[in-house]
């Protein structure tokens, strides 16, 4: 619930693949009930910070904390905290949608008629119930993510991480899944989504943290980095931030005063 201990505590998170240093000492406090979208572009290592939030990878030094309990020293807590949907969907094509979630329902040992119930509520609240006992090899692009962001709910977690929810939904899929997003968090779920989305990031997080050459370069609701940064859109704060090199910043620190003058899109 909001007020209380943050859900997620990152501190100096560092982490290397080889001789690459992705992570080098992120700090992130997320609380309890809100949507924070980390931003970055490609390679900034949003997957690896999600891998490392979900114990997926091991973290090469700092303190990460979810839900509580420490992603080294209590993996199986924060596994049992946590729900995840990966760039990589999760959904079997071969079964049905039923299928999918009572499998999801067995993994978390709902048991027989608990995990029914569970199962049922899901293909409602997502609307896709009539498509239910279809394989999911037939199903839409949409309904399929609504069935891995279901399937990523099965469990109750308290704490949701979303990698990439909605690249290559269409606009209204895309918007069926920001409401859902934003009713889970209404409801006291945690969520932490990466997104390429500026408008994304602008609409549906109450913060936004930029992740840029390891660390994070900004951290603020959308309207704090627009106003701190001078800018109009949240693409103009992410352009400043995350220059491609320091030869482009010199010009582009001067496009990006004739920037401010960007219209603020009403919403
Ligand atoms: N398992 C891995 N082994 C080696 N390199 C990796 C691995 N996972 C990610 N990387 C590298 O780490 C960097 C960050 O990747 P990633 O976290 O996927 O970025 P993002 O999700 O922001 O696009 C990239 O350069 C990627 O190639
Ligand atoms: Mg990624």
């Amino acid at each position: 619930m909001p007020g209380t201990s943050p859900a997620i505590e990152i501190r100096g998170l560092r982490k290397s693949f080889g001789d690459q240093t992705v992570l080098d000492g992120v700090d992130l406090t997320v609380a309890a009930g809100t949507i924070t979208a980390l931003l970055g572009p490609n390679g900034a290592g949003k997957t690896t910070t999600v891998g490392v939030l979900s114990t997926l990878l091991r973290p090469d030094a700092g303190t990460v904390r979810v839900a509580g309990h420490d992603v080294v020293g209590a993996p199986e807590a924060v596994r049992a905290a946590i729900g995840v949907t990966g760039q990589m969907s999760a959904v079997d094509d071969l079964l049905t949608g039923v299928e999918n979630l009572r499998l999801m329902a067995s993994l978390h040992h709902l048991g027989k008629r608990a995990g029914r119930q569970r199962v049922d509520a899901l293909l409602e609240q997502f609307g896709i119930a009539d498509a239910a006992r279809k394989p999911v090899a037939t199903w839409s692009g949409g309904m399929r993510r609504k069935l891995d962001l279901a399937m990523t709910l099965v469990g109750s977690p308290s704490v949701v991480f979303l990698d990439e929810p909605t690249t290559g939904l269409d606009p209204r899929s895309r918007r069926t899944l920001w409401d859902e997003v934003t009713a889970l968090a209404a409801a006291g779920t945690t969520i932490l989504l990466t997104t390429q989305y500026l408008e994304e990031a602008d609409r549906l997080a109450h913060r936004v943290a930029v992740l840029d050459r390891g660390r994070i370069v900004a951290d603020g609701t959308p309207a704090d980095l627009k106003a701190t940064h001078d800018a109009g859109t949240l693409d103009d704060v992410f352009l400043r931030l995350t220059e491609p090199s320091t030869e482009a910043s010199a010009g582009a620190s001067a496009s990006a005063q004739s920037a401010t003058t960007t219209e603020e899109v009403a919403r």
